[in-house]
Parts: C-alpha cells; sequence; structure tokens
C-alpha cells in the first residue's frame, strides 16, 4: 500500500493487532506489560545490569539507516527500539527527537511484514503522529512506541530517507498566527 494510507483503514489494520505497547514516557499514560521501562529509567537499568555482568541483551536489532548503511544493536526484552538505538548513540540522523513523548514522528521506522505482524496494537496517539511522517506505509510504525520482544528478535527495521519533524510544523504554525 501506497504512502498516505487513508486513516479509516490504518485503523482497521491497527485493530487486528492485538498486544499493546506504552506510549508515552513523560505524562505517565498508559503502559502496557510487554513494554516496562520508562524512557527516563532506561539509562538507571543500563548501568546496573552492565555493573551486575547481566547478559539479558539477548536481541538483536537491524537498523537500515537513511543512507542504505547497516546498523545492528542488541537489544533487552521490553525495551522500545528508540532506547536501543539511543543507548547503543546509533547515529541515525534526527532519530527520536521528542524522546517519545509522541510529539515528532522522527522515530518513523518501517517494518517487514512478517515482524509487523507480530507487534503489538497501535494507539490513536501513535497514528495521528504517523500521519504526519514522510514515507509513510502501511507497515510503518514509531520506534519509541514499539517494545523488543522475543517474537520480533532479529529484525530489521528500515529507517526512511526523510524526516519530519511534527514539532517543528507547530513552530511554524504558532509563528504564523
Ligand atoms: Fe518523537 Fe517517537 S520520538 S514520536
Amino acid at each position: 500500500m501506497a504512502c498516505h494510507t487513508p486513516k479509516l483503514l490504518r485503523v482497521l489494520l491497527g485493530g487486528l493487532r492485538v498486544k499493546a505497547c506504552p506510549r508515552n514516557y513523560s505524562t505517565g499514560r498508559k503502559l502496557s506489560t510487554n513494554c516496562v521501562r520508562s524512557f527516563s529509567s532506561s539509562a538507571r537499568r543500563q548501568d546496573s545490569a552492565s555493573s551486575s555482568g547481566s547478559t539479558d541483551e539477548n536481541l538483536t536489532v537491524n537498523f537500515i539507516n537513511r543512507n542504505g548503511e547497516a546498523l545492528t544493536a542488541t537489544a533487552k526484552e521490553g525495551e522500545s527500539l528508540l532506547e536501543v538505538v539511543i543507548r547503543h548513540h546509533l547515529d541515525i540522523e534526527g532519530f527520536g527527537a521528542c524522546e517519545g513523548t509522541l510529539a515528532c514522528s522522527t522515530c518513523h521506522l518501517i517494518f517487514d511484514q512478517k515482524h509487523f505482524d507480530q507487534l503489538g496494537s497501535i494507539s490513536d496517539e501513535e497514528m495521528d503522529m504517523l500521519d504526519l511522517a514522510f514515507g509513510l506505509t502501511d507497515r510503518s510504525r514509531l520506534g519509541c512506541q514499539v517494545c523488543m520482544t522475543k517474537a520480533i528478535g532479529g529484525l530489521t527495521v528500515r529507517v526512511p530517507g526523510d524526516v519530519a519533524d511534527a514539532r517543528g510544523e507547530v513552530v511554524e504554525q504558532q509563528s504564523k498566527q
């Protein structure tokens, strides 16, 4: 399906997916049981894991960067793809500008069909933000809303060539008033 899938269709497609995933790291909105840590606590957890020698990073994520470069990182179950990018300092230009607060769509990722079908449900807030993303596909999600599970371990996600920061549009609209 091409870019800019009608919202109603994406709502219907989203309804077919059953697992819930948390959405907002800073406002205290609902978090699902799939994704257990907040954005702000990920660094502490990482530190405690490394200091104890824990090796719970048994999942792998492959990113195809905007320029086609392949980036591979380890991930922990329950960790969002945004957290993976940040923790490994992956050089993906403009990625995660709002730090997972569902305000930018810069964490837009495109999945293969097999892994997309394994993802948790999509919230209305995520769909609204995806509508503002460049290069939207019917396998698009926001990386800050997708959490690692064993089922999607080893997946490859593509970072779109273009990025849109919804916050920029808001600022622009306000400055025109
Ligand atoms: Fe901004 Fe995901 S990081 S919406």
